[in-house]
């Protein structure tokens, strides 16, 4: 039976008596025969596994988990969490549609973000959110204004910039003076003297979210212990601090990092703010939904034509873009185990026209022919709701696997779905062919310049 990489056995991704790999009970050919490729394909128990792992380990604290939107917004993987007891960390208004429309209920919502607009805030308000993590003093005003204009009030916390490095990628942190989110540890008193002053927010406490796939504990540890310090100087200028927002960012194995132990990110938490009494909200993502999909493509090509060997996937950088963004590794194997098919080093990449459009340098593979099956690993989070339209490639669809059962949970669009909101200006609808000249006694209405012969413009 071939190996399966740390990152795929972790979703619960097996290899069957057949060396097939499956996801859970499900052998991801059957799902490639009837859905196609590209497509994501997620395993519901993997991920109801994280989220136990992760509650059982905070479970002798006050923690409420708010799964965090973005990493996976697909309604069956919210409506998964929102089953077991989570609420939603969202952070534009889409999101806290999802969230609604997949059963959570508003008042386990926390709505994150730097740049909510005032519609957004209108929004949140309306719909009656649980909290709003307010990250600036513009927002605050806005905010009250908002908040007090529907005579409502709104629960607050104020988001922290702790100004501690995460130790990640660093595209992907977020708590250090160098980063746009969150306010500056040592202002935050003076905005909690400015909250408490305006009208329509609750204040009830404070937020803090460092980075995304955090391996090394030790800076929750320096962020959650600076937060302590805060809340003991907040109560001390006479605020009442009842709740934490811990963020989220807990790592997943993609390469050969560790799994993050959830109990030791809960001792870390116990140590540094279990004394002061808060209840706290954790907001992961990339921790309950990243292990727990794959991107399942097909191989176009291995292409000899070149210095060095290339495998041409149906799969590209706008089905998954972690990798051209961050450089990012994900495990790849073959869906089909021991091929028999000798193991060569190649680079595997998709057939967008850009260089950036490679899935991995150099990485161990057999030798695949055409039309082979091949599992992109740990990519439930950030890969469906990073993808892209580019180069007219319709975005794939999604595949839920909850143990022998399969339902496509996103359709993959028709070409004409996807071009289905694009409308041509009613200058060109009753003008097929597209070489007819310009009709120079129709002057162009919304541009009367645009259609003037280069004289008489030169004239003007
Ligand atoms: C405010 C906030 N909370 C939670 C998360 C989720 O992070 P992760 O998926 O690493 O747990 C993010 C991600 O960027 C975030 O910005």
């Amino acid at each position: 039976m071939t190996v399966i990489p740390h990152g795929l056995s972790n979703g619960g991704f097996v290899r069957d008596l057949t060396d097939t790999l499956c996801a859970d009970a499900v052998p991801l050919d059957r799902i490639a025969a009837e859905v196609g490729t590209p497509a994501y394909v997620y395993n519901a128990r993997a991920m109801r596994r994280a989220y136990r792992t992760l509650e059982a380990a905070l479970a002798a604290m006050p923690v409420t988990v708010c799964y965090a939107v973005k990493a996976n917004a697909n309604l069956a993987v919210i409506r998964i969490f929102g089953e077991l007891g989570a609420g939603a960390d969202v952070v534009s208004v889409g999101e806290m549609r999802r969230a609604l429309a997949a059963g959570i209920p508003a008042a386990r919502i926390v709505f994150s973000g730097v740049g909510k607009t005032e519609a957004e805030l209108a929004a949140a308000v309306e719909a009656g959110i649980g909290q709003v993590n307010v990250e600036s003093t513009g927002e605050l005003r806005r905010l009250s204004a908002v908040a007090d204009a529907k005579q409502r009030t709104v629960d607050i916390a104020i988001r922290v910039n702790p100004d501690v490095d995460a130790g990640t990628l660093k595209e992907i942190t977020t708590g250090t003076a160098n980063d746009k989110f969150g306010i500056a540890i040592d202002r935050v008193p003076a905005v909690f003297e400015l909250a408490a002053r305006l009208p329509g927010l609750a204040l009830r406490g404070v937020a803090v979210h460092i980075g995304s796939q955090i391996v090394d504990l030790q800076p929750y540890h320096n962020a959650y212990r600076r937060i302590a310090d805060l809340v003991g100087r907040l109560r001390g200028d006479g605020h009442v601090i009842d709740h934490i927002d811990l963020g989220g960012g807990l790592a997943i194995p993609y390469d050969r990092e560790p799994r993050v132990d959830a109990a030791a990110f809960a001792a870390v938490v116990r140590e540094t703010l279990g004394s002061l009494g808060c209840h706290m909200t954790i907001e992961p993502g990339r921790y309950l939904v990243g292990s727990a999909g794959v991107l399942l493509a097909r191989v176009v090509e291995w292409k000899e034509d070149l210095a060095r060997p290339f495998l041409v996937l149906d799969a590209a950088m706008n089905d998954l873009m972690r990798p051209a963004l961050y450089k990012a590794y994900h495990p790849i194997v073959a869906v089909r185990g021991d091929t028999g098919e000798v193991t060569a080093e190649v680079d595997v990449v998709g057939p967008i026209c850009e260089s950036t459009d490679v899935f991995a340098r150099a990485r161990a593979l057999p030798h695949l022919k055409a039309g082979s099956l091949v599992a992109i690993g740990a990519a439930g989070a950030y890969g469906a709701t990073l993808s892209s339209e580019y180069n007219s490639r319709p975005l794939v669809p999604e595949v839920l696997v909850d143990g022998d059962r399969v339902a496509v949970v996103r359709k993959r669009p028709s070409f004409e779905e996807m071009v289905g909101l694009e409308r041509l200006p009613p200058w060109m609808e009753d003008s097929p062919a597209a070489d007819r000249p310009p009709d120079p006694e129709l002057p162009n209405a919304e541009f009367p310049n645009a259609e003037l012969p280069n004289a008489e413009r030169a004239a003007e």
